[in-house]
């Protein structure tokens, strides 16, 4: 049986990511960004998990609009950083876990929960900024790394009902994998934000202040809010949020909010981050 040591809901703001990459964490504008984070950053320190699955949204990068996965599983044992227009990231490639990662998705799709098998697949900001904010600029990610996308860039995206009942099946599949790895959890995304048009910068602190206290006490109420809710509430970026609710429903139904920052601004959207513990 995985043991699931902690579930990390956090946005994956690209600006985030570039200023680990160009060591700005001192600058003015990112300093007290960084100074929330490094709890979270001494937290990972002390989780040390083998595993990261990390929920997130592909961007465009490893698919594109000829093919839009609901669900997309990485089984591969090497995930490269994408090349999202500027080169890849200076950022290691991950490690797989292509046994656990099979595991899972037979589990899964045995479930009933039909999601894609990518045997290749490189990650994009989703992924690797997460993976920066936790852990930093190490020469290799201390963690191996186990991709789950759903998407969330073009209509329909699936419920946050069907995210949280799928984060339920990810734990019956832990819970069924004969190893004993230790695995941290990740829903990427959000938190309220609108990249373009004419409420671009939208940034909804009360909407995201209750999307964060009812994921840790009340997640099946928060599965039932709607993408329309997300919408008007958050932003068109804001249904990202959905991917935080896989991490919730992975875990168990009381947890433990070990951790909570909010920071605006990061970019122009709100960045936020939340670490769990099962008690
Ligand atoms: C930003 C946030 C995102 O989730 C994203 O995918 C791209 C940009 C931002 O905050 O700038
Ligand atoms: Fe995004």
């Amino acid at each position: 049986m995985a043991r699931v040591v902690g579930g990390v809901g956090t946005s994956h703001v690209p600006a985030v990511g570039a200023a680990i990459d160009h060591d700005e964490a001192t600058d003015p504008y990112w300093a007290p960004y960084f100074d929330k984070i490094g709890p979270a950053r001494d937290w990972m320190a002390d989780a040390d998990p083998d595993v990261c699955i990390v929920v997130y949204n592909d961007h465009a990068s490893a698919f594109s609009l000829q093919l839009i996965p609901t669900f997309a599983l990485g089984v591969a044992a090497e995930l490269p950083p994408a090349d999202e227009g500027y080169g890849p990231r200076g950022v290691p490639a991950a490690d797989g876990h292509p046994e656990l990662a099979w595991h899972l998705a037979e589990s899964l799709i045995l479930d009933e929960f039909d999601l894609t098998i990518v045997n290749e697949m490189p990650i994009d900001h989703g992924c690797t900024v997460p993976l920066s904010v936790m852990y930093g600029r190490p020469e290799a990610w201390p963690c191996r790394v186990i991709p789950l996308c759903v998407n969330v860039i073009q209509y329909p995206a699936p419920t946050g009902h069907r995210c949280h009942q799928l984060g339920k099946a990810l734990r019956r599949a832990l819970d069924a994998w004969p190893g004993d790895e230790r695995v941290v959890v990740f829903g990427t995304g959000g938190m309220s934000h609108q990249l373009q048009g004419e409420r671009a910068g939208l940034v909804n602190l009360a909407f995201d202040t209750a999307f964060m206290d009812r994921l840790v006490t009340d997640p099946e109420s928060q599965a039932a809010v709607r993408h329309t809710e997300y919408i008007r509430e958050a932003g068109s970026e804001g249904i990202e949020l959905v991917m935080w609710l896989v991490m919730r429903g992975a875990m168990a139904p009381e947890v433990h909010e070990v951790y909570r920052m909010n920071h605006v601004p990061t970019s122009n959207t709100s960045n936020g981050l939340i670490i769990l513990e099962e008690r």
